[in-house]
């Protein structure tokens, strides 16, 4: 009951995290578009202060967007900040975080193969990683290197690839992957509430004293807004790698998850530039280049080559065998009637109760047993490496 329970409040808190995500970033997009997008306005905007405009059409109306140089010279009643939807993704991924995660600590954080720790353990070193993590990010805003925008991202991105990595080597490799994507938005939550927030605030304050506030400010701003444009397509990539075990799953998961990270940094400065009317398809045909790329490096030895190479030397797997197998080590989850204590509906809807249902699963399984060790989930029904192989072989028959 309390498991159901739970699982029912995941569905509410992840439908509102997508959704606040979804109204974040589309912000974010836009006001970076928007930006890149302005123009030189007529000379009566100018007389006003007003330094670019656009115009757009949406919706079944005409829309005029003005920015002006330094303060409007009144300022409105109604000014909208545009804050709510980062405070409230960050709020809604941290509920998800808790209560999958933290909740399910002993099936989702821990992996007893890699560390054997108590859930408060895995947990402190979940919450430890974001703390740390966010106040280097902060500390290095703060010195020199800040100034160099290319030479940052790279050393971010490393700082992120090697978090990656360190927590891999003690929790389970969703769980690591989870957190560097957690420690990321809370870096851009962050620079939202302590940075860009604040400046504004001073930019506000000045321009009702009818004085011109200090570009610092706006700059400063400007900058941390820049950097979390940057980390959206990282971000979402993390997120949503929990779907596809090549990635996580893989024995150098942190290296997938820094190099991916970059081709999407890379990526997205394609849009950047091309806002600027600057288009160099390149950028986007080397990132999709790279993409594949690392796809092939990371792919697994097709299951026919397997095969043919263990068939001749090996004797046939049977499928009482193999149901045996199946039997240990899934069906505590994947049957209609599970037994294990948290999954008390078969996962994804598959089970493997019968011969059929298993072999119609076929490919699923490979990616998931044999060529990731992604399932049993958390290797909770401890299998063998000789079980994934025999299981492999059973299925290339
Ligand atoms: C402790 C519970 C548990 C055990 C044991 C378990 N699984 Fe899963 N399985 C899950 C959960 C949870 C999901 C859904 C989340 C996901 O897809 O990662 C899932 C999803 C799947 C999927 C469907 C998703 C897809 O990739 O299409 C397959 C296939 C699968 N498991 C195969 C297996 C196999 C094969 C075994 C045994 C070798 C196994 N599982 C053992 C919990 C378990």
């Amino acid at each position: 009951m309390e498991a159901w329970f739970v699982d029912w409040l995941h569905l509410l808190i992840r439908f509102l995290h997508v959704l606040t995500a979804i109204a974040w970033i589309g912000a974010s997009f836009y006001f970076v578009w928007l930006d890149n997008s302005l123009e030189t306005p007529p000379q009566w905007k100018t007389d006003k202060g007003i330094k670019g405009d656009l115009w757009a059409v949406h919706g079944g109306g005409f829309y005029e967007v003005a920015k002006y140089k330094n303060t409007p010279e009144v300022l409105p009643k109604t000014l909208h900040w545009f804050k709510w939807e980062a405070y409230s993704t960050w709020l809604t991924g941290m509920a998800l975080l808790i209560v999958v995660f933290y909740v399910g600590a002993q099936s989702y954080l821990i992996d007893s193969t890699k560390a054997d720790l108590s859930s408060w353990q895995a947990i402190a070193i979940g919450v430890g990683s974001l703390l740390l993590g966010f106040g280097i990010y902060e500390g290095a805003c703060r010195t020199p290197l800040i100034k160099h925008n290319l030479a940052f991202g790279l050393v971010m991105l490393v700082l992120v690839t090697f978090m990656a990595w360190a927590l891999s080597q003690v929790l389970g490799d969703r769980a690591a992957y989870i957190h560097v994507g957690a420690l990321i938005g809370t870096c851009m939550a962050g620079n939202v509430f302590n940075t860009i927030m604040p400046s504004q605030r001073v930019m506000v304050e000045a321009a009702a004293k009818g004085e011109v506030p200090d570009p610092y400010y706006g700059n400063k701003a400007k900058l941390r807004s820049t950097h979390n444009n940057y980390a959206t397509i990282p971000v979402l990539f993390i997120m949503l790698s929990n779907h596809f075990p090549a990635t996580y799953g893989n024995e150098h998961g942190w290296l997938i998850l820094g190099a991916l990270a970059l081709v999407g940094a890379w990526a997205r400065h394609f849009f950047n530039l091309r806002h600027h009317g600057k288009i160099k398809p390149m950028i986007l045909v080397s990132a999709l280049v790279a993409f594949f790329a690392i796809g092939w490096i990371i792919k697994p030895a097709s299951p026919s080559a397997q095969a043919a190479t263990s068939s001749a030397e090996l004797p046939r797997v049977t499928d009482v065998q193999a149901l045996t197998i199946v039997g240990q080590r899934c069906t505590a989850c994947h049957s209609a009637n599970p037994t294990d204590s948290v999954f008390t509906a078969a996962p994804a809807g598959v089970m493997f109760d019968n011969l059929d249902q298993i072999k119609a699963m076929k490919d699923r399984i490979l990616a998931r047993s044999v060529h990731t060790h992604d399932m049993p989930f958390m290797n909770k029904t401890a299998m063998t490496d000789e079980e994934r192989e025999l299981l492999g072989r059973w299925l290339a028959q």
